[in-house]
């Protein structure tokens, strides 16, 4: 009875107004999972291929008719009649379907869309919610919310070089609080903002996106946030970055070692190690205790040089870097590149290979933190993976606009559903820093 009738996509809007992928699964007894794919502004070069038809007639080339035509069919068709409990099965029928290394031919959001829809559908059939179903009976902890409530770089141009400022609520006694705590903060920050006669816009992320000079200017307008809210930096709340020093990063001609790290808004131009004693000055005059993406995708060798000075004492995460890419997080592992990966289920295409990453991460001692992209849907899946792999972190934007909202306020409801046994990890989170034990 939990065998699939049919699978059917449509194209439906994103919290930018462009394009994305809705699919629909429905088992013969009638059960349906819908599912919808997000899309990021600074993707990393070895993500898998989102699908985009081209046709600059219709959404600036952004339409994903194409990808929604591969469902329709050739999954459809390949699909239907399997079991949607059998999860691994029908991901790895549709990477065998694609065919491709990086999930070009049918597009990594076709299959996403419709790898999450089963997943829905077979939650909906055996009558659990999704983080269970997926985590079975041990999977109570929530995640510490990384909430970027500064937003810079791709997603509010003229703002900061680096493109996001996170708020962590680690002091919190659970997730309600946590979030309470963080717009608490985040409205501290309108008014520091107002008081100073600057923008009160936001960006992508729904973080404010102010323009600044420097990067350091923003870590201080947030620790006053902190403080106006009544809150202590480095005890309630720490700070987290978000370079993503791909998208700041000038390759070298011959070699990646000797690209340059460009940061326009300060006036500054840094090598790898210049870029790494930018961090190790960061780290010590602020309470920042995790720096996602600090250099290039390209940049390993520098990947450990810094995770070598920094990485006992604060969390290092690999976004852009590993692409929730098996390979890459081997090779991360094996270099001793990081101390964090960064889980996103599109950079990869399937829930089965994501599910995989973050099992392997976690075996190699590092934390995990599941994310959503810039470019979101109403969509709550990754609150519902957070609780499910045991992550204890989750970033998915500032406490403000609806998609980002829609994982908060999901994880509000896993709380409650879960009472006395829900588990809010706090500070433990960063179980492989031991300042943090
Ligand atoms: P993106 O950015 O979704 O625009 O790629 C998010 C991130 O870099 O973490
Ligand atoms: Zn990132």
């Amino acid at each position: 009875m939990a065998s699939i009738e049919s699978v059917k996509a449509r194209e439906i809007l994103d919290s930018r107004g462009n394009p994305t992928i809705e699919v629909e699964v429905v088992l013969a007894d009638g059960t349906a999972g819908v599912a919808s794919v997000p899309s990021g502004a600074s993707t990393g070069k070895y993500e898998a291929v989102e699908l985009r038809d081209g046709d600059k007639s219709r959404y600036r080339g952004l339409g994903v008719l194409k990808a929604i035509e591969h469902i329709n069919t050739e999954i459809a068709l390949a699909i239907v009649g399997m079991s949607a409990l059998e999860q691994a099965a029908i991901d790895q029928r549709l990477i065998e379907l694609d065919g491709t290394a990086n999930k070009a031919r049918l597009g990594a959001n076709a299959l996403l869309g419709t790898s999450l829809a089963v997943a829905k559908a077979g939650a909906s059939f055996r009558g659990v919610p999704l983080y269970r179903y997926l985590g079975a009976e041990g999977a109570n902890l929530l995640p510490v919310p990384m909430l970027n409530i500064l937003n810079g770089g791709k997603h509010a141009l003229g703002s900061t070089d680096f493109q996001e400022f996170m708020i962590m609520p680690v002091g919190a006694a659970n997730f309600n609080k946590a979030l309470q705590i963080s717009s608490e903060v985040y409205h501290s920050l309108h008014k520091v903002l107002e008081d100073k006669g600057l923008s009160t816009n936001v960006g992508d992320e729904g973080g404010f996106a102010p323009r600044l000079p420097s990067n350091k200017d923003a870590l201080e307008l947030i620790l006053a946030a902190i403080d106006m809210a009544g809150y202590k930096a480095g005890q309630d709340l720490f700070i987290a970055l978000d370079p993503a020093a791909s998208t700041f990063y000038q390759g070298g001609k011959h070699h990646s070692a000797h690209g340059k790290y460009v940061l326009s808004q300060e006036g500054v131009t840094l090598g790898s190690t210049e870029m790494i004693d930018y961090y190790v000055k960061l780290v010590s005059d602020y309470p920042v205790i995790s720096i996602e993406d600090g250099l290039a995708e390209d940049d390993w060798a520098s990947w450990s040089l810094l995770t070598a000075q920094l990485g006992k004492q604060i969390q290092l995460v690999g976004d852009d870097l590993y692409a929730t890419n098996m390979e890459r997080l081997e090779k991360g592992i094996a270099q001793k590149a990081s101390n964090s990966i960064l889980i996103k289920p599109n950079q990869i295409g399937t829930l089965s290979e994501t599910l995989a990453v973050i099992k392997r991460a976690q075996q190699a001692g590092w934390t995990t933190i599941i994310s959503h992209r810039s470019g979101e849907t109403e969509d709550t899946t990754i609150a519902d993976l957070a609780v499910a792999s045991n992550a204890g972190l989750i970033k998915a934007g500032a406490p403000c606009r609806s998609e980002r909202l829609a994982k908060y306020n999901r994880l509000l409801r896993i709380e409650e559903e879960l009472r006395e046994t829900a588990q809010y990890p706090g500070k433990r989170a960063l179980y492989n820093l031991e300042r943090m034990k």
